[in-house]
């Protein structure tokens, strides 16, 4: 099977460090043209710091990497510190980045990747705000048409939100260009709250990463373990949520999730529900469906698949 090409575009953060690491130790299923950052949990000067990072890590220090944009479409930036701590990547004790960015801007990298390769070939991969994303649709409408899918982390349903009762993190934070990617007409599927709260990194799952014994292992039950602390006292849960990285799992096997075919709507206007996904789950309109909405996850394959892949880095 040839590798799916896609382009990972992230605010690192731990859970998008453990998207990443799963990307790229998976050469079968997917093969990573390069990382664009976003401004999100943390400004940008520190997720692109990080996802070098988490790159070098990962032995890839020949990863293309981008700076994209350092604030949302039409409001002020909202970050997440209180989550993912002063860094984004608290946790481990790992070495500053040496490897070099990319000279350039991601919305162009975006751009010029889905304008060189063969329409249909690349899928993009949201794990923060959608600003990157919705600035290269602006810029080149004509790319739309180009993207194979979107598979994107970000909203939620039945879950409600974490940023807002009404709005999850990433979609919150540019409900403007959320609104503009899900407009867009490409194949979109959403890894929402819904599933995402059920990929918890239990003890016991945590015990797995780090009896790997390598460096990514014993990183990624680090970066757990500081990232859960926050959700066990939030919410009360098992452990840390690993959002981002159902994205990745989905490329490497879809069959782990379940979800419709619905109408997914953002909400940009009222400031109670600003950035909620209004996701017609019961279908009780006539609005087209415009995205895959998942609902549902086998959480132990999830965690099996991430366990054997991060133990091959
Ligand atoms: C999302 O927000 C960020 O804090 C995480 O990295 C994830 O992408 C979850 O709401
Ligand atoms: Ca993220």
């Amino acid at each position: 099977m040839t590798p799916r090409k896609i382009i990972i575009d992230t605010d690192p953060g731990q859970d998008d460090a453990v998207a990443i690491l799963l990307a790229l130790a998976s050469p079968d299923e997917i093969e990573v043209l390069g990382i664009t950052c976003v401004a999100g949990n943390v400004p940008l000067d520190l997720t692109t710091r990080n996802a070098r990072i988490v790159c070098e890590l990962a032995g890839h220090r020949d990863m293309r990497i981008f700076a994209g944009c350092d604030r949302p479409l039409g409001r002020k930036l909202v970050t997440a510190e209180h989550v993912h701590g002063k860094t984004g990547l608290d946790g481990p004790d790992l070495p500053d980045p040496t490897m070099a960015l990319q000279d350039g801007h991601a919305v162009d990298f975006i751009i010029d990747q889905l304008r060189d390769h063969a329409p249909g070939t690349i899928t993009l991969c949201p794990l923060g705000p959608l600003t990157n994303i919705a600035t290269a649709l602006q810029k080149a409408p004509d790319i739309a048409k180009r993207i194979a899918k979107i598979v994107l982390m970000g909203g939620g349903c039945f879950e409600g939100g974490n940023i807002t009762p009404a709005a999850e993190f990433n979609i919150y934070v540019d409900p403007q260009a959320a609104d503009i990617v899900f407009k867009c007409g490409a194949p979109i599927v959403v890894m929402p709250l819904d599933v995402t709260h059920k990929a918890l990194v239990t003890r016991a799952r945590n015990d797995a990463f780090r009896a790997l014994g390598t460096a990514a292992g014993v990183a990624v039950a680090e970066m757990t373990d500081f990232f859960e602390r926050f959700d066990k006292e939030k919410y009360g849960s098992a452990g840390a949520p690993l959002h981002d990285p159902c994205v990745t799992a989905y490329l490497v096997d879809p069959d782990l999730f379940n979800g419709r075919h619905i109408n997914v709507e953002i909400e940009t206007q009222s400031e109670l529900t600003m950035g909620m996904t209004v996701a017609d789950w019961w279908r009780v309109t006539d609005r087209p469906p415009n995205a895959t909405f998942m609902g549902d996850l086998d959480a132990d394959g999830f965690f099996a698949l991430l366990t054997d892949r991060i133990g091959r880095l």
